[in-house]
C-alpha cells in the first residue's frame, strides 16, 4: 500500500483534485486497505449538528490492516523497536509476526476477563511494548481504548474514568523515567476508590515493585495471557464504529472525551504518516512522543504500523543519562525519520551542542517537529546540529481532534520557511476568518484558522456530550470546523501558526484549560478565587501564570505556593504545575464580575504598560498592587 506522492508536482496535482473532487480523491486512497466489507458510499456530512460520516457501510478491522496484511510480505519484518530508559538494559524488537501473536494473546486474555465489542477499557500505561499491544488488543476485538497518560492524578484518572464509564483498566506496577521510578498501580489503587463501573484490573509487571492487588478485581499481564492462543478473529467494525476516546483539555474546566472512529481514522492516519515523512519500506522511524497523547496514537502505532513500517518507542527522557540520550539512540538504531517536540529541541539545546556533536546521525533523513510553534533559533538549530543542513523540516500542525497531521511539508518534496507549518496536507481545506467570520481571500494576511471540508479523521464527537462537539468547534462559524488557533498566510500561501485565541494555554506541547487548572487551585482550603494564563517560556513555550486570593494574604508565601503546587499535582499531575504564583487581594474585574485576563495576561507577559483601557474596571487599584507584585 504506496500511499505516497512523489513530487512537489503531484502534490499540486492531488491537491487540486481532492479540492474539486473530495470523495473520488479519498476513494482512491481508501480501497487500497483491507475491507471485510467495502463501503458503499465515501461520505455524508454536515457540520451543524455536526454530523460525519466516513466509508459508509464499510466494514474493517484497523489490526488487520496494523498487522495481518503485512504478515504474507513483512512477517519477519522488525515492527516495533523498543529501547529502554537504560541504555545499559537489552533493547526490544518484535518483528510484524510477533507482534501479531502477542496482540491476539492479549485480545484473547481480555475477551476471556468480560471484555467484548463496545466496552471502554483505560490503558495508563508506561511506555512499554505491552502499552502499544494493549492498544492494539482492544482494537483487536473492537474494545474503546482511552489511554490516559501516566503522568496524570489519580483524580484526573478517575475523572477519564468515570467519563466513559470503564470496564476496565490496564497498567502497570510502576515506571521507570530517567533516575526516577513512579508507582503507576498506587496511583490506579486510588483513582480506583471513586469509579464503580471499572470491574477488573489488569497490571503488567515493569520494575518488580509488589503493588497491592485485589482479589478478584486485579490480575497480573502473565496471568491474564497465559495459555492463550496466539489467534483472535479480527471483530467486523463498521467505520463509524468508535475506535478509541481520547481525553484532552479545552476552555472549561472538565476534560473532554475525543471520539475517533475506525474508517476515517485508519485512512488518514496511514496517509498523512506516508506524505510527511515520505516513508519508504526499509526507514526506521521513530516519534518521541508519549502514546498518551495523540501524537503517540498517530504516529507510534496506527500510522507507521498500517503502513508496514518498523517504529521505535523510547520508555525514558531525553536528558538522561545525558542530553545526547535521543541522537545516540538515533545512531544505535539507525534512525532515518525521526519527530520530536520542540520543547524537547530547547531543551536540548540549552545543554550545549556538544551532546549532539559527538553522534554521527548519518541515517537521518527527515526531521519532524509538533506541538506548539517553533521558534526560529530552535528550528535552525534542529536543522544544522541535527539534521546536518541535509534534512528537511517538517513542521506539523495539527490537533488531538484532527486525529492526523494537517498542515505539513512532506519530507524534502515542499519548499521550507522557519517557523511556517506550510500547505495543507491533500484533502484539507484551511481558511482564514475574520472577526465576523468571513473567509479571508488574500495573501499575506492573519485570521482564525478554521477548516471547510471534512477529512477522514475528524472527531465524530465528544464522548457522551455531542452538544459540547457542536459548541466548541462547530458553532463559532457556521459551517467550518474551528480550530482555536490563529494563524497567519504569508505572501506565498504558507502558514504560520500563531497560538491558541481561547482560553487553552500549551505548556510543552501538553494543553491545559486555565479553568481546568483554576479549578484544581481552587480546591486548596485556603483559596478564595484564582485566575490562570500563559506566559512566554523560553523551554516550554508557554509557563503558567496563576493570581490567587486567599482569606487572607499567606505569612509564609513560600510555604503557601508550595501548597498550591501540590494540589494541582494531586488534582491533575506534575505536567501542570503553576511556575509562577501571586498571592493577590483581589482580581481585576468588570462591573458585571467577568474577571479581565487581558490585563493579567499583559502582566505575566512582562507588559504592564500596554494594559490598554482599565477604565470599566470595578476596582482599579487592585490593578496596581498586581502590576507592582508582578513576577
Ligand atoms: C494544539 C493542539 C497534535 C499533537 C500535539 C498537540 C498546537 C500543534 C503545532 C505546530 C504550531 C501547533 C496548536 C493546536 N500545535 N502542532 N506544528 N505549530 N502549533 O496536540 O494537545 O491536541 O494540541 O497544539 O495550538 O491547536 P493537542
Amino acid at each position: 500500500m504506496d500511499l505516497r506522492i512523489k513530487s512537489y508536482q503531484e502534490y499540486q496535482e492531488k491537491y487540486q483534485k481532492s479540492t474539486e473532487d473530495p470523495e473520488g480523491f479519498w476513494d482512491d486512497i481508501a480501497k487500497q486497505f483491507v475491507w471485510q466489507k467495502p463501503y458503499d458510499k465515501v461520505c455524508e456530512w454536515e457540520f451543524e449538528t455536526p454530523d460525519v460520516k466516513w466509508f459508509l457501510n464499510g466494514q474493517l478491522n484497523i489490526t488487520e490492516n496494523c498487522l495481518d496484511r503485512h504478515l504474507e510480505r513483512r512477517g519477519n519484518k522488525l515492527a516495533l523497536i523498543w529501547e529502554p530508559n537504560d541504555p545499559k538494559e537489552a533493547f526490544v524488537r518484535y518483528t510484524y509476526r510477533e507482534l501479531h501473536d502477542k496482540v491476539c494473546a492479549f485480545a484473547n486474555g481480555l475477551k476471556n476477563k468480560g471484555i467484548k465489542k463496545g466496552d471502554r477499557v483505560v490503558i495508563y500505561m508506561p511506555m512499554i511494548p505491552e502499552l502499544t499491544i494493549a492498544v492494539l488488543a482492544c482494537a483487536r476485538i473492537g474494545a474503546v481504548h482511552s489511554v490516559v497518560f501516566a503522568g496524570f492524578s489519580a483524580n484526573a484518572m478517575a475523572d477519564r474514568i468515570n467519563d466513559a464509564q470503564a470496564k476496565m483498566v490496564i497498567t502497570a506496577d510502576g515506571l521507570n523515567r530517567g533516575t526516577k521510578q513512579v508507582p503507576l498501580k498506587r496511583v490506579v489503587n486510588e483513582a480506583l476508590r471513586a469509579c464503580e463501573s471499572v470491574e477488573t484490573v489488569v497490571v503488567y509487571n515493569c520494575i518488580n515493585w509488589s503493588p497491592e492487588m485485589i482479589e478478584g478485581r486485579d490480575f497480573w499481564w502473565n496471568d491474564v495471557i497465559s495459555g492463550m492462543s496466539t489467534v483472535c478473529p479480527a471483530e467486523p467494525m463498521k467505520s463509524e464504529d468508535m475506535l478509541f476516546i481520547l481525553y484532552t483539555s479545552g476552555s472549561t474546566g472538565k476534560p473532554k472525551g475525543v471520539v475517533h472512529t475506525c474508517g476515517g481514522y485508519m485512512v488518514y492516519a496511514a496517509y498523512s504518516f506516508q506524505n510527511v515523512f515520505q516513508y519508504t519500506e526499509s526507514d526506521v522511524y521513530w516519534c518521541t512522543a508519549d502514546i498518551g497523547w495523540i501524537t503517540g496514537h498517530t504516529y507510534i502505532v496506527y500510522g507507521p504500523m498500517l503502513s508496514g513500517a518498523t517504529t521505535m518507542m523510547f520508555e525514558g527522557v531525553p536528558t538522561y543519562p545525558d542530553a545526547g540520550r535521543f541522537w545516540q539512540v538515533c545512531d544505535k538504531h539507525g534512525v532515518n525519520l525521526f519527530y520530536t517536540a520542540p520543547t524537547a529541541i530547547r531543551a536540548l539545546m540549552g545543554h550545549g551542542d556538544d551532546h549532539v556533536l559527538s553522534y554521527s546521525l548519518d541515517s537521518l533523513k527527515v526531521l519532524g517537529t509538533v506541538g506548539e510553534p517553533i521558534n526560529e533559533e530552535a528550528w535552525n538549530w534542529y536543522r544544522v546540529h541535527v539534521g546536518k543542513e541535509r534534512c528537511p523540516i517538517v513542521d506539523t500542525w495539527w490537533q488531538t481532534e484532527t486525529g492526523g497531521i494537517m498542515i505539513s511539508g512532506l519530507g524534502d518534496l515542499s519548499p521550507q520557511k522557519a517557523a511556517h507549518a506550510g500547505y495543507p496536507l491533500p484533502g484539507i481545506q484551511p481558511v482564514l476568518l475574520d472577526q465576523d467570520g468571513k473567509e479571508i481571500n488574500e495573501n499575506g494576511v492573519e485570521g482564525y484558522l478554521c477548516i471547510k471540508h471534512p477529512w477522514p479523521s475528524i472527531l465524530r464527537t465528544t464522548y457522551g456530550d455531542h452538544e459540547r462537539c457542536k459548541n466548541t468547534y462547530f458553532s463559532h462559524y457556521e459551517g467550518y470546523y474551528f480550530t482555536g488557533d490563529g494563524a497567519k498566510r504569508d505572501e506565498n500561501g504558507m502558514y504560520r501558526i500563531i497560538g491558541r485565541v481561547d482560553d487553552v494555554i500549551n505548556v510543552s506541547g501538553h494543553r491545559f484549560g486555565t479553568a481546568e487548572i483554576e479549578d484544581a487551585i481552587n480546591h486548596n482550603k485556603m483559596v478564595v478565587e484564582s485566575a490562570v494564563v500563559g506566559y512566554p517560556h523560553d523551554v516550554k513555550g508557554q509557563g503558567i501564570y496563576a493570581y490567587i486570593v486567599c482569606e487572607n494574604l499567606p505569612k509564609d508565601v513560600e510555604l503557601a505556593k508550595g501548597e498550591i503546587i501540590e494540589t494541582v499535582v494531586e488534582r491533575i499531575g506534575k505536567i501542570a504545575k503553576p511556575e509562577k504564583i501571586q498571592f493577590v487581594s483581589g482580581l481585576p474585574k468588570t462591573r458585571s464580575g467577568k474577571i479581565m485576563r487581558r490585563i493579567l495576561r499583559k502582566v505575566a507577559e512582562g507588559e504592564p504598560d500596554k494594559l490598554g483601557d482599565t477604565s470599566t474596571l470595578l476596582d482599579p487599584e487592585v490593578v496596581e498592587e498586581i502590576v507592582e507584585g508582578a513576577l
